[in-house]
This record gives structure tokens, sequence and C-alpha cells, in this order.
């Protein structure tokens, strides 16, 4: 079990370039699958779940291999739809080969996914999208069989603009004949950087980034290069971790505009923001305001996975801050968490209050995920004296060397594995 030990209360200062981004990278290793074809990629993050996603990608027959940032897949060799359950519970993603392997192999056999534990996370409507592009779904005690001769171009309506629906729609899309309309569709920027993968894989797709992506057409190319966008919930990560500890930093190599409403609320809250196109600087006196009510929302809304990163940031804001989750039933689980360390927090439903208190105290926590591990560690970096963050390991599924690049920045970290 991985163990974090911080000593809290270093300012963060200095440059650091931004990761791939996770979000991004794990649909595009699935779609690999979807024609016999060779895929590079550039910018992947070294993470736990890439890892994992490789191994799915192995077991299929595939070759799958990282160096650094750059992964290597070639799915020509791919000779088996099946996913056992250790595999499929490692991450949430990895239903993402329910439509890539309809596309490709007409079959496949899987479990429910795993993921961080964020309340109720069925996959209703992913089975519904494979259903309305002509594939029969069986349930066999827990394993999940689809079929499909041949997936045939429909209409899917996503009644809530869930990601991972949306993209296995897409991926599944590329192997139906005639035109597939997705509607209801979610907008994220991961999204985009699919359809864009897509294209490179010979698909004719377009609308990704609006409700309604199109599917019209797949002419399989032999050879895909893709360089993954930059993650923004890690620059957001970042930023807020900054915004705490009253720090001063630029990050390069980011897409600013898909981060504006954290860069909103941080602005709000009393901190110096310059962004362009390509890098953000934040400088913060560590003195910052409540700002008003945080809602998750779909993209272009403020994102679920920043809510525990900017709770954690105004742990000390002078005032009350109103977070209202809406995207999922249960992610507050931080918030017991960050108590600990001396916090203020009152947790009603989807609502949790936040009171600025003077200071934070070091305490010995557990992280509850990926996103609640990284708000413990702006929690622990804000606090006076030291602090445990036990189960870090969840950290090292969506923050490439973060410890690293946090102790380049001035942060006191030990980490013990
Ligand atoms: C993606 O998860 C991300 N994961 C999550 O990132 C992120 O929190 C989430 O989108 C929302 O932005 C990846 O991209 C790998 P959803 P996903 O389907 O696709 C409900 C992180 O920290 N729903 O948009 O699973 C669901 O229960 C993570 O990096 C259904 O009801 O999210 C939830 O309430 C964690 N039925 C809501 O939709 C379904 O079939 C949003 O889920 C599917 C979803």
């Amino acid at each position: 079990m991985a163990i974090w030990h911080i000593n809290g209360g270093n300012r963060l200062e200095g440059a650091c370039f931004v990761q791939g981004s996770k979000n991004a990278a794990l649909p595009i290793l699935a779609a690999s699958v979807i024609s016999a074809n060779e895929t590079d990629l550039l910018n992947v993050p070294q993470l736990s779940d890439v890892s994992s996603t490789l191994r799915i990608l192995r077991q299929l027959g595939c070759t799958a291999e990282q160096q650094n940032n750059d992964v290597y897949i070639d799915s020509r060799s791919l000779n088996c739809c099946t996913i056992p359950k250790g595999m499929m519970e490692c991450m949430r993603s990895s239903v993402l080969f329910m439509g890539a392997l309809l596309a490709r192999c007409g079959e496949v056999h899987l479990t429910a996914p795993g993921g961080c534990k964020l309340g109720a996370r069925p996959i209703d409507l992913h089975i519904n999208a494979m259903r309305s592009l002509g594939a029969s779904v069986e349930e066999n005690g827990c394993e999940i069989i689809c079929r499909a001769e041949k997936l045939k171009g429909g209409r899917i309506e996503l009644p809530f603009p869930s990601v991972g629906a949306t993209e296995n729609a897409m991926i599944a899309a590329c192997g139906a004949s005639g035109e597939t309309v997705i509607t209801g569709a979610a907008r994220e920027p991961e999204i985009v950087d699919l359809q864009e993968y897509l294209r490179k894989l010979g698909a004719y797709i377009s609308g990704a980034g609006t409700s309604t992506v199109t599917v019209s057409g797949f002419v399989p190319e032999r050879h895909a290069g893709h360089r993954i966008i930059p993650d923004r919930i890690v620059a957001s990560t970042f930023l807020c971790a900054a915004a705490a500890t009253g720090g001063d930093i630029e990050l390069r190599g980011v897409d600013s505009r898909q981060f504006l409403r954290l860069q909103h609320f941080l602005n709000s809250a009393g901190c110096d923001i310059i962004s362009s196109k390509r890098s953000v600087r934040l400088s913060s006196d560590g003195h910052l305001n409540a700002v008003d009510s945080v809602v998750t929302e779909p993209y272009p809304g403020f994102p679920t996975d920043a809510q525990p990163i900017l709770m954690a940031a105004l742990l000390k804001a002078k005032g009350k801050t109103k977070f209202r989750e809406d995207i999922f039933d249960s992610r507050f689980c931080h918030a017991s968490q960050l108590m600990r360390f001396g916090a203020d927090i009152a947790i009603d439903g989807r609502e949790a209050t936040v009171w600025g208190v003077r200071s934070l105290k070091g305490a010995t926590v557990s992280s509850t995920d990926l996103r609640g591990g990284a708000a413990m560690v702006i929690a622990a970096l804000s606090a006076d004296g030291s602090s445990s963050i036990i189960d870090a390991g969840h950290i090292a599924r969506g923050y490439e060397l973060f410890d690293y690049k946090l102790r380049s920045l001035g942060a006191d970290i030990f980490t013990e594995i």
C-alpha cells in the first residue's frame, strides 16, 4: 500500500509541463481494435490505468507497448473477444471495449467495469446504445455477452450526456453499416480527441464537441498516428495546489480554454491568472475568499472531477462556499477525510458547505478515490505540520510522476511504496 508523507506549508513555485489526458488516452486505446491496424500514440501518460488497458489489449492478442509517453499498438493479431472479470474491474473505461470489440468481431464477452466508487455507476446507456445498433445483449450471471452479425447504423438518443456512453456509441458505430446519429452526446474535449483519432483510423465522423455526433462510414486505414491532448483535470489540480499554498506557478503545454470554469472560480477567490492558448500562470498570496456556488455539470460546465480538488483549495477561504454535485450521486467521500485536517464541512445530500478555517493541521488520511487522493495532497500541502496519505495508490491511476513534479515546485513530499 502506497503512503505519501507531506510536510505542509511550502509555497509551490516554478513551471511544469502538464501530462497527456488519461480520459482521452483510455478510450483511444480501446478504439484501437476496431479495425486491423497499427497505431502510434504520443503524449500518453504513464499511469496504472494505461498499463491496465495495455494488459487488456495484450489479452486480446494485440501487441501493446509503452515506452515513456509513446504507445505502439498492433491490433492485426487480435484473436479473442473475451475480457476476464479481473481485468474489467481495474477501471471504468474497460467498458469501452464493448463497442470496440463488437465493431471488430461482432461479439464480446465481458463483465461490469470497475472504477472509482462515486455512487451507482450503471452501464444501461452503453447497453442501450449497442442495442440501438442492432446488437443483442445478454446477461448471464456476471457475464455480459453482446452479439451482432453486422451492426446497423441507427439513432442513439442519450437521455443524459454520459461521457463513456457517447464514446462507446461512437466507437461501435464505426463498425456499423449506414449512418449513426448520436443525440444528447457529451461534449467533453476528450470526445473531440476520440473523434480525431477515429478519423485517422478511417471513420467519417463529425459533430464531436456538440450534442449531435454523426458517424457515416468507415474505410479502414492501415496506420494511425495521434497525439493525446493535455489533461485539463491535472492542470486544474496544479492550479488548485498553487492557489492553496500561496504559490506562483506556470503550467505549460495546456489548452487553457478547456478549464475556464475552474480558472473563473480561482480568480474569484483572489488568485491572479494569466492564460494564453498554451500556458496558464497563477499567483496567489494564500489569502483566498469563498466563491459563489460551485455546481458540477457536463462540459462546458464545471467538471465533477475538479470538485474535490477545488474544495481542498478553498478549505481556508474566507466565508462560505457551497458545492453541489449533480453528476455522481456520491462524490463527497473526500469531505470526511478533509475534516481530519480541521476543515469545517457539512454535507447534506448532494450539497456540501465549506466554511473557511484559519488554518489546517497535518493529519493521517485516506485517499478515497483518484481525485479524492489529489484533494488530500492539496490539503496536506496547505496544512501546518506533517500529514500521511494512506492508499495513495489511487493517485497513480491518474497523475504521472505527481510527487516528483510537486517536489520540483517546492513541495516537501516523501513517498513510501
Ligand atoms: C467519465 O466517466 C470519466 N472517466 C470520469 O472521470 C468523469 O468523472 C465522468 O466521465 C464525468 O465527467 C473516464 O473518462 C475514463 P459518465 P464515465 O458516463 O464515462 C450516469 C476521473 O476521476 N450513467 O459521464 O463513467 C453515471 O452513473 C473520472 O478521471 C448512467 O446512469 O461518466 C453518472 O451519474 C472518474 N448510466 C453520470 O451518468 C450509464 O450507462 C455520468 O457518468 C452511464 C452513466
